[in-house]
């Protein structure tokens, strides 16, 4: 049986694949899409949420937009990662694809009640609409099977030399949710920095011969020029989808207990994610910590997913060819 999950996104270029391979993989049944601001506003992460809903064909998942803000401070957006847009590279049709009428913390706590099994939630974004359905409907804990979250790190940050950007955006949220009683699994850096888009991934994606697989090459050719600026990577890691990699298929991403504690006053440490896995602190595991990815298994996962959702085949017009578009 399909493991039932909520995706809780800022798209975001990894939020996208994020989407696509739950979307595309028969292991886990995406219930819904919910928005919340990160790596850019609410509004933007919202209609690139319909956006890549609507390339992919995703169809009948709602898709409902969430915090504006942070709980405490202002939002600072990713704009120097993921562009003006948040999801800037590919050109994207008009969605065809709406939101419904309903606040992401209130869809989220209504499939909560209303499925028969409990459900996965899976944030890839700042913390904040799970914070505020834990605070506002703690009851409907017992309902969620499990938090898999990326953000964090084992190790040093990428938006303060100790913080992870999602923990960083909101480190209130991330707070409440660690402290929660909940299940969580932590997906952090030290684990997604390991699933890098190679030219051979790009390679694959581009060979399905579909608009969605250029999509997927243009999203990643953008965030490749990011990691090479900003980071010096040469190649870009795609964070996301390991989360949602771990639901469909625990053995792909291999966790370790630990406690998991934010820092919410350090002076330089803000944000960060004290994990404790040989417990020098004194504290109960409330976490398992990705520590390692299968690699190879983790992108032929991704990759069927994209031909799955398949679309339209690429015409030699999409191509580039210039004779094709004369003829
Ligand atoms: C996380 O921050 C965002 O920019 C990405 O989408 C990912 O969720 C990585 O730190
Ligand atoms: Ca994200």
């Amino acid at each position: 049986m399909p493991v039932p999950i909520i995706i809780d996104c800022d798209p975001g270029h990894d939020d996208a694949l994020a989407i696509l391979l739950a979307a595309g993989d028969p292991a886990v049944d995406l219930l819904a899409i919910t928005t919340v601001a990160g790596n850019q506003t609410l509004r933007k992460t919202t209609l690139n949420a319909r956006r890549v809903c609507t390339v992919a064909g995703i169809t009948g998942v709602p898709i409902a937009a969430g915090c504006a803000k942070p709980l405490v401070e202002p939002l600072r957006v990713a704009e120097d990662v993921h562009g003006a847009s948040g999801m800037d590279g590919p050109g994207f049709p008009e969605p065809r694809v709406d939101v419904v009428p309903e606040h992401a913390v209130e869809l989220i706590h209504r499939i909560l009640r209303e499925h028969p099994e409990p459900v996965t939630l899976v944030p890839t974004a700042p913390l904040t609409n799970i914070a505020l359905l834990l605070t506002r409907y703690p009851e409907v804990a017992g309902r969620i099977r499990e938090i898999v979250l990326m953000g964090g790190s084992t190790e040093r940050g990428n938006r303060t030399p100790a913080a992870e950007f999602n923990v960083h955006v909101d480190p209130e949220a991330a707070d409440i949710v660690f402290r929660s009683g909940v299940p969580v699994t932590m997906c952090g850096l030290n684990v997604t920095h390991q699933a890098l888009a190679t030219p051979e991934v790009l390679a694959r994606l581009e060979g399905l011969g579909t608009e969605l697989g250029r999509i997927c090459v243009e999203l990643l050719t953008y965030f490749a020029g990011t990691y090479r600026r900003l980071w010096g990577f040469p190649h870009p890691p795609v964070h996301d989808p390991v989360a949602v990699a771990r639901v469909i298929d625990p053995q792909l991403v291999h966790c370790v207990d630990a406690s998991v504690a934010v820092e919410l006053r350090g002076e330089f440490t803000r944000g960060a994610t004290v994990v404790d896995p040989h417990r020098y602190l004194d504290r109960p595991v409330n976490a398992k910590v990705a520590v390692g990815l299968e690699v190879e298994a983790f992108w032929d996962r991704l990759v069927a997913a994209v031909a799955a959702l398949g679309g339209p085949a690429r015409t030699a017009e999409d191509a580039g060819d210039p004779g094709a578009r004369e003829a």
